[in-house]
């Protein structure tokens, strides 16, 4: 593990422009810089690069975040990884922690298992042009498949033979340790004896994202009914059957350009369709689609069409997998083949153009072809017809993109032959509740976040209250994320001195409040509390509202500080006079709040003259506090006294 004296290190030392400068033309504009979006295609530049914040943005795709999630996001590093190729730019020497021993250690047999492996690979590939046996079986029945030479090199492919031990053999002969070939899951027990652990298949081996052989898969040849058609290696460290996607390496740049992804079922659909010159396109071996695997495919794109098996078995393999990639906001299209072809028989029929005329129209968005689906089960039975259309309802709530999700529920209304504003309401009434229950939040400001109503409403007082309440409170967020480890005058540190003045009037937000609280748990561990560690943090609530809120000021409406009194633009160096503003503002409110509601309470007493003092005398007190603190604030806070 990387020590965080070091990581601190790599992050004071990278300069986000330069960081940036290593894969975007940038140019300099006022203070800060612009270029075209590595992340998205555009013709004009609105990715932006400020060296004073340390971000990037891109306004056309929206993302952003720090050098160091730059990294992770162009190069597809995970954070360690990216930390290093950071301090490797920048010649800084890392210090490790943690059991160095047993970090060596786990390493040390990962990077021999990737080792065996690639002997493995090379040794089986090896076979099919080295062995009679290979030649006169392997070779032939791949010919018979139709794969050219191309594709068997692009896809490393190999033949296990049919002796006992005869890779075992080769390996120890070359120096390979026995414990270790057991280990990779090459070899395996048989009666007292090790013997080889595929024989007689043809040999795919499963490559990781940076092309490295983690596992293999061997398929029988012919059919012999009582063995599995394929078997594979067995999990290792280095292999995680689940997480795993075949043909990802091979595919993950056609994948990037096309931004879109093919999912098949089979590793022979896909190195039929790199054969038909279709890269974009891996397999998902068979099992449904797991969320792990989403993930992978998700670096790459959004867009993910699976090309599956009409059969009634395959369809519903398709339905699983969708509901759940939904969530993860992946664009799923399917594409049903004629009832019992995979892309790579169907080539093989019917050849490339008539396959990618095919793909063309019978894509469609799952939602379509789940609804088509299920009212033809439905037939003309109403009540069967109103379950479908709660189906429906339940998914369109699960589509995390409003806009998005207006279009679908739009499209819907049509297939399903029914109002949308009654779809609208419907989904509608299930996102306030799941909003309610993840938030514990304020039904209005459920309302507020989830409300897809076309019906514009006016906002309501009580949502503009809700609003300035966020937006002060994001304020604070700022303050802490932007000058938390900074010292005040008398030496105190930002974040000690704000955590204590608002520990009487805490935060309503939830996400803010779990924000402040991990923020608190940094600053009693003595580490540092800035936008970095927020930026690339785990939770993606959590980043969204880091960069939201330092984002560049003109990302902000034009009126938002004003509006709200928050001062956002003020330099750094003024940040002593910027937290001691930001917090007289945020009790203010809060103190204006406290009057609304004791005012509320006055009313509701009237005619008890003992409950009628008390909260006079509270008003009384709330008051010469308002006005304290006015005073302090200047002429900013005249509104609140009309
Ligand atoms: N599969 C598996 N184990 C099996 C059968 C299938 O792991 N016993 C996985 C493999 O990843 C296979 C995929 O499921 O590629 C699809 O299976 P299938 O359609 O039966 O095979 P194909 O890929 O079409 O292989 P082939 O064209 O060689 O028959
Ligand atoms: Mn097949």
């Amino acid at each position: 593990m990387i020590a965080a004296r070091s990581k601190e290190d790599i992050i004071a030392a990278a300069r986000i422009e330069e960081v940036v400068a290593d894969f975007v033309n940038l140019k300099k504009r006022g203070t800060n810089f612009v270029g075209l979006c590595p992340f998205h295609t555009e013709k004009t530049p609105s990715f932006h690069v400020s060296p004073s914040k340390g971000i990037y943005k891109c306004f056309g795709c929206g993302k952003g975040g720090d050098a160091v999630s730059f990294i992770m996001e162009h190069e597809k590093f995970n954070y360690p990884e990216a930390l290093r190729h950071l301090a490797n730019k920048y010649n800084i020497a890392i210090e490790e922690t943690g059991d160095a021993n047993k970090d060596q250690g786990d390493k040390m047999v990962k990077d021999s298992l990737f080792i065996i492996n690639q002997f493995a690979q090379q040794y089986y590939h090896d076979n099919l042009s080295k062995t009679s046996e290979g030649r006169n079986i392997g070779l032939a029945y791949l010919k018979e498949r139709g794969f050219t030479d191309e594709m068997k090199k692009k896809f490393m492919l190999g033949f296990a033979l049919s002796e006992g031990d005869a890779f075992m053999k080769n390996a120890l002969m070359n120096g390979y340790q026995h414990e270790l070939l057991k280990k990779a899951g090459l070899i395996t027990q048989k009666g007292n004896d090790d013997i080889d652990f595929f024989h007689s298949r043809v040999m795919f081996p499963l490559l990781n994202l940076s092309g490295k052989v983690v596992a293999f898969a061997g398929r029988i040849m012919g059919k012999d009914e009582r063995a599995p058609k394929y078997i594979n290696s067995p999990e290792t460290e280095i292999y995680q059957k689940s997480a795993l996607v075949y043909g990802i390496f091979q595919a993950r740049n056609a994948i990037r350009k096309e931004d879109e992804c093919f999912l098949t079922e089979g590793y022979t659909d896909v190195i039929s369709m790199h054969q038909a010159a279709i890269e974009n396109v891996v397999a998902s071996s068979g099992t449904s689609l797991t969320p792990e695997q989403v993930k992978v495919i998700r670096r790459f794109t959004n867009n993910i069409t699976l090309l599956y098996d009409g059969d009634p078995a395959g369809i519903k393999a398709a339905l699983r997998g969708l509901e759940m990639m939904t969530e993860q906001d992946v664009n799923v299209r399917v594409v049903l083949l004629p009832d019992g072809e995979d892309p790579d028989s169907y080539l093989h029929k019917n050849g490339t153009a008539a396959f990618k005329e095919f793909i063309r129209i019978n894509k469609k968005h799952f939602l379509q072809f789940k609804t088509a689906l299920l009212l033809t089960d439905a037939g003309s039975d109403p009540l069967k017809k109103a379950d479908v259309i709660k189906n429906i309802v339940e998914t369109l709530a699960k589509i995390p993109d409003t806009v998005k999700r207006s279009i679908l529920i739009k499209e819907s209304s049509t297939s399903l032959d029914i109002g949308e504003q009654v779809l609208i309401t419907e989904v509608n009434k299930i996102k306030r509740k799941q909003f309610k229950k993840e938030t514990g939040a304020p039904a209005f400001e459920a309302d507020r976040l989830y409300d897809d109503a076309s019906e514009e409403k006016s906002p309501s007082q009580r949502n503009e209250a809700v609003e300035k309440d966020y937006y002060q409170e994001a304020g604070i967020i700022k303050l802490l994320l932007e000058y938390g480890n900074l010292e005040m005058e008398d030496g105190q540190k930002v974040i000690d001195l704000v955590l204590d003045e608002i520990k009487e009037a805490p935060l309503c937000n939830h996400d803010f409040q779990l924000m402040i609280h991990e923020m608190e748990e940094l600053f009693k561990r003595g580490e540092a509390v800035d936008h970095h560690f927020f930026i690339n943090h785990p939770e993606q609530k959590f980043r969204d509202i880091t960069l939201t809120v330092i984002a560049f000021p003109y990302h902000l409406s034009e009126n938002w500080d004003k509006k709200h009194e928050i001062f956002i633009t003020t330099p750094q160096k003024n940040y002593k006079k910027d937290v001691v503003s930001t917090l007289h503002h945020f009790k203010l409110h809060k103190l204006m709040n406290m009057k609304l509601e004791n005012q509320q309470q006055l009313k509701s007493v009237k005619g008890n003259a003992e409950d009628e003092t008390h909260y006079m005398t509270v008003n009384m007190k709330l008051d010469e506090w308002i006005s304290q603190l006015g005073k302090s604030l200047g002429t900013v806070t005249l509104s609140y006294f009309k």
